[in-house]
């Protein structure tokens, strides 16, 4: 059966706007928050305090930060940390949310980290740890769940060895990423049941979808048809790397409201919001929405 309620995990701000060629203003991406905010989201994940040279168009989140304080406690505004830098940098901002990033495979962990699979799961142990004695929340991505732009498709063994790593670290929530989007519903689900087979709980697992090759939403049915009930995905589907054809946008926030609607899934999210909020930020960043659903309502 499908879940009655939906926790929707918004990262247009973070893992849309990392991806944009263009930096925009801190001024922007605060209110870019507070509008999704304002439309019924009540996670969104809101930076990264990792290095500026690595993620240019993230090196403002000390600045961003201040921006958000009159925001309500009850929204979560998780941020990106690789080490213990980042921890203090956002343990500086009294950040409740964090999250540490590791990869299914080596050659990403090695792109994206600078380290081998296990250094940067060694580099992660602290993090975790201290983040948890702080008493934050803490979400473990699993990058290259499907498939690896090096590697080609990725063993499920490996997914749920770093899984299970990093659930003994201490995190609380691990997300399923498919940073490729190459995945099709079937290994969704059969990563899922090698998951339960190894002991992992569902209702710990987040699934972290994009949707290079249009199988997002189909991805997301076969997750919600196997117990997962939390779901990352991008406003207006922000995202998708200039350089890398092989990475295009998450999920888009807009066509996964769409879809649990026409479910009878509530969301707590206001579509019609939601839609202006893209637009406007797709004004801002002067190129229309990818979103479907983002067109279909907003379009001539
Ligand atoms: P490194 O070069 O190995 O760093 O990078 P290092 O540990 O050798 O340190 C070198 C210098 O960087 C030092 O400064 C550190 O202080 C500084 P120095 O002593 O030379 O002056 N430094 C920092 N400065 C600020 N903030 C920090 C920090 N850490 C070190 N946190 C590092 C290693 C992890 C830092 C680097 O590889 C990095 O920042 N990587 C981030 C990459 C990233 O953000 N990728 C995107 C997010 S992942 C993603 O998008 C996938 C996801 O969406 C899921 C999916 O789709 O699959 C989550
Ligand atoms: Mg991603």
């Amino acid at each position: 059966g499908l879940p009655e309620r939906v926790e929707i995990y918004e990262v247009g701000p973070r893992d849309g706007l990392q991806n944009e060629k263009g930096t925009v203003p801190v001024e922007v991406k605060a209110e870019f928050i507070h509008r999704l905010h304002g439309a019924g989201l009540t996670t969104v994940e809101a930076t990264s305090f990792v290095h500026p040279k690595w993620v240019p168009q993230l090196a403002d989140a000390e600045q961003l930060m201040p921006l958000l304080r009159d925001l309500p406690d009850g929204l979560r505004l998780p941020v990106l940390v690789p080490n213990e830098r980042g921890r203090e940098r956002a343990a500086a901002h009294a950040c409740r949310d964090i999250a540490v990033f590791a990869s299914a495979t080596e050659s990403f962990a090695k792109a994206n980290l600078n380290r081998t699979l296990d250094e940067s799961l060694a580099m992660f142990e602290p993090v975790v740890s201290r983040a948890k004695a702080d008493g934050q929340r803490v979400r473990g991505y699993v990058s290259m769940c499907f498939g690896d732009p090096w590697e080609g498709p990725v063993p499920l063994a490996q997914v749920v060895r770093v899984c299970r790593a990093l659930l003994a670290q201490g995190c609380d929530e691990l997300s399923l990423g498919d940073t490729i989007g190459v995945a099709t519903p079937g290994h969704v689900t059969a990563l899922l049941s090698a998951l339960n087979e190894a002991g992992v709980p569902t209702e710990r697992l987040s699934v972290h979808f994009h949707d290079t090759y249009g199988q997002a939403l189909a991805n997301t049915l076969a997750a919600l048809q196997h117990g997962v009930t939390t779901v990352d995905a991008s406003a207006g589907g922000l995202g998708g790397c200039p350089y890398a054809k092989s990475a295009t946008g998450n999920l888009a926030t807009e066509d996964l409201v769409w879809m649990l609607t026409g479910l009878g899934i509530e969301t707590g999210v206001d579509l019609g919001r939601l839609t202006a909020t893209s637009a406007w930020m797709a004004d801002k960043l002067g190129r229309p929405s990818p979103s479907r659903t983002v067109r279909a309502l907003t379009g001539p």
